[in-house]
């Protein structure tokens, strides 16, 4: 009787040594803005801004924390999407602008798609403050039908591309281009300073022309 308790003492403690040793530690899985968009397959200019103004980095980091935040939601536009933009659009952005374009599409809490039922407008976005008015991003549902409007986009979310308990991800049928005051205003506010530069210069060449015309 003992022989065999401490035959299966022994049985047990290998067997369970071994099959420690088979299985494998479950790998640790991290998610990845820039595989979960590449698996949707339709957002190659989104993942290329993504990637550009490091917002992709920034995303996977903050993903990658082990003590979960409040999560992330991402409004990824298709390629469809950024085809609908006017001509130039994108090329006319400043680095800075592009930053904060993509970062508009981003929300710093994780919503569903019951959440969104109750959202309470305007919605903060990583670009920044709403109370400024710069940035204000507005959801309506009503059953499966989600909007997003920026005030100058109406746009619809067409997909849920992925969900977890850290990061969603629905596409939208629109570019999300902030009013006036956001992108576009810093454009308008690039332009005016370009031509007091231009002035500045005008004037400081005249200054130079008259000290020589002066010096003769
Ligand atoms: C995310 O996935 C892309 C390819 O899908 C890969 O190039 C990149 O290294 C990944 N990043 C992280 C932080 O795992
Ligand atoms: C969403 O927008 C469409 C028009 O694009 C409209 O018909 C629909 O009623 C809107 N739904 C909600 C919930 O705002
Ligand atoms: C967004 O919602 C707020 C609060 O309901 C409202 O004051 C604002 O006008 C809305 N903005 C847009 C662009 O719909
Ligand atoms: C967006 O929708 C609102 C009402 O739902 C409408 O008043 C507004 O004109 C629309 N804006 C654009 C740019 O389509």
């Amino acid at each position: 009787m003992r022989k065999l308790l401490a035959f299966a003492f022994l049985f047990f403690f290998f067997w369970d040594k071994t099959l420690a040793q088979i299985a494998p530690a479950p790998p640790l899985k991290v998610d990845n803005i820039t595989s979960i968009l590449e698996k949707g397959g339709q957002f190659t200019t989104f993942i290329k801004l993504l990637k550009a103004t490091q917002v992709a980095d920034q995303l996977n980091n903050q993903l990658s924390t082990p003590d979960p935040n409040d999560g992330i939601t991402v409004f990824a536009p298709s390629d469809n999407a950024f085809s609908g933009l006017k001509p130039g659009t994108l090329n006319s952005l400043s680095d800075q602008e592009k930053l904060q374009l993509v970062q508009f599409h981003v929300l710093p809490t994780l919503m569903s798609t019951s959440q969104f039922q109750t959202a309470s407008n305007p919605l903060r976005t990583q670009a920044g403050d709403v109370k400024g008015g710069k940035f204000p991003l507005n959801v309506t549902a009503e059953g499966n039908q989600v909007n997003v409007t920026t005030g100058v986009v109406n746009a619809t979310v067409e997909n849920s591309v992925f969900s977890d308990r850290r990061i969603a991800v629905y596409q939208v049928d629109k570019v999300l281009l902030p009013p006036k005051a956001g992108v576009k205003g810093a454009v308008v506010a690039g332009a005016v300073s370009l031509k007091f530069h231009a002035l500045a210069m005008g004037f400081s060449s005249f200054a130079v022309f008259w000290a020589i015309f002066r010096g003769f």
